[in-house]
């Protein structure tokens, strides 16, 4: 009806593209990274390695391994000047946009690390973008509980000195929980990468004009924020906390969904991939109940969504529609153990999802395949028409 010839968007770069990092079949419940599954790299690897695995294709050797972390670990302390530009922010900003805003700034802050065609300051970025993404969300949790930055401490792990930074008094001696450490350095190893999701495309699209890594990243920290993509474990928490304050009703909760009012979803269930259990909500499920009864935490919360799940798993309304627990439905209650507030749990996503991003931008500009992003359109504007001077209108 418009007069014109619809286009057809057909393939685009941005819509689809080949990549050799993750492999996921929706219908069977299948994530590997680099053909490795899930399940082994979740029960047997380190969030560092897994990353070195995205990022360079292989799993490393003890010298590629150790030299990755050191590193990595060389890059952890921020610059004095870049503390004081995350001290600038509202103490009750949520924490993704100063994620987002952190990470972006790294670009001013080591510009010897930004030109994309040269591997080596490729590489760089790299290490600086992973080892400053712990520094930066360690001190997102600082600020908002008014705590100073905590400076690295290198003879820890990744993971074990990311929950230091995050919780130590100053100068108070701290010990990591070993069950919290291992059990966090799990979660990243599961965020660490999604194929083609929301954010990771966002990272894609925005490298494929040739923006530097911070920039695209940055990029694809915004996207994540979203409650239908990363923000939705937050949202999750709010859901049950909700449900709990309403008389922990369930079955209500159920039919408010079935019911389609607005702005209720059942958050943490559904994907645009998945139409079976999604491989990592089952891991962090298990994950939750080991958590919960080494720390002896009896969470009302857990028991609230068991019971969603039950309940939604042999209801038609969900079983038609596909509808499975994803990623985020039982991190929150994890990460609260941890003693994380909801506004972190988006953030600590984006922490494990850093690697995924670095591997995909790496892969993306690298591909002589590669052309800027520009998705076409079908146009279904106004047919052409001529303009009138305003005092005939
Ligand atoms: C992540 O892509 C990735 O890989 C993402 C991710 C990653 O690792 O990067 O896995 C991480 O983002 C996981 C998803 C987290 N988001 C949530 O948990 C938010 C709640 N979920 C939904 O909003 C939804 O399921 C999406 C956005 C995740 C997927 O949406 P789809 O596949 O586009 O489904 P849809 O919106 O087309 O819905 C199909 C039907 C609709 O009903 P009808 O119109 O057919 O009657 O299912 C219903 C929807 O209303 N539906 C839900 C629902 N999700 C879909 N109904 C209730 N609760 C839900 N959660």
């Amino acid at each position: 009806e418009t007069g014109y010839v619809t286009y057809d968007p057909g393939f685009t770069n941005t819509a689809q593209c080949e990549s050799k990092i993750t492999f996921i079949d929706g219908d069977e419940g299948v994530l590997l990274y680099r053909g490795y599954p899930i399940e082994q790299l979740a029960g047997k690897s380190t969030f560092l390695e897994v990353a070195y695995l995205l990022i360079h294709g292989h799993l490393p050797t003890v010298d590629e391994h150790d030299g990755f972390v050191e590193r990595v670990n060389r890059h952890t302390l921020v610059h004095e000047d870049f503390r004081t530009f995350m001290g600038t922010f509202p103490r009750t900003s949520h924490p993704m946009a100063v994620m987002s805003s952190a990470v972006s700034a790294l670009a001013t802050f080591y510009p010897e690390s930004l030109d994309p065609y040269s591997e080596e300051t490729v590489e760089l970025a790299t290490v600086l973008l992973l080892a400053k993404a712990r520094t930066i969300t360690s001190y997102l949790h600082r600020r908002r509980v008014g705590e100073p930055l905590l400076y690295p401490d290198y003879s820890r792990g990744y993971v074990d000195d990311f929950l230091r930074m995050t919780f130590a008094v100053p100068y108070e001696q701290y010990e990591a929980n070993p069950i919290l450490v291992h059990a966090l350095d799990q979660l990243l190893i599961l965020h660490a990468d999604h194929e083609q999701n929301c954010s990771a495309s966002v990272v894609r699209i925005t490298g494929s004009s040739h923006a530097n890594l911070y920039a695209s990243v940055s990029a694809g920290i915004s996207a994540l924020s979203g409650p239908l993509h990363g923000g939705a474990n937050e949202s999750v928490l709010r859901m049950l906390t909700s449900i709990q304050q309403n008389d922990g009703d369930v079955k209500k909760f159920i039919s408010r969904v079935k019911n389609k009012e607005a702005g209720v979803r059942l958050m943490g269930f559904g994907h645009r991939v998945y139409k079976n259990y999604d491989p990592r909500a089952a891991i962090v499920k298990d994950q939750a109940h080991a958590v919960l009864s080494i720390l002896g935490i009896d969470d009302p919360l857990l028991a609230i969504a068991m019971e969603l799940e039950e309940i939604a798993l042999s209801d038609d309304y969900f079983v038609q529609r596909r509808l499975y627990p994803n990623v985020d439905f039982y991190t929150g209650i994890i990460y609260r153990a941890m003693g994380f507030e909801p506004a972190m749990f988006t953030p600590l996503f984006a922490l494990g999802r850093m690697p995924g991003w670095i591997a995909q931008w790496r892969e993306m500009m690298l591909d002589p395949k590669t052309k800027i992003g520009r998705p076409r359109q079908i146009y279904t504007g106004s047919p052409v028409r001529d303009y009138v001077p305003l005092d005939e209108r």
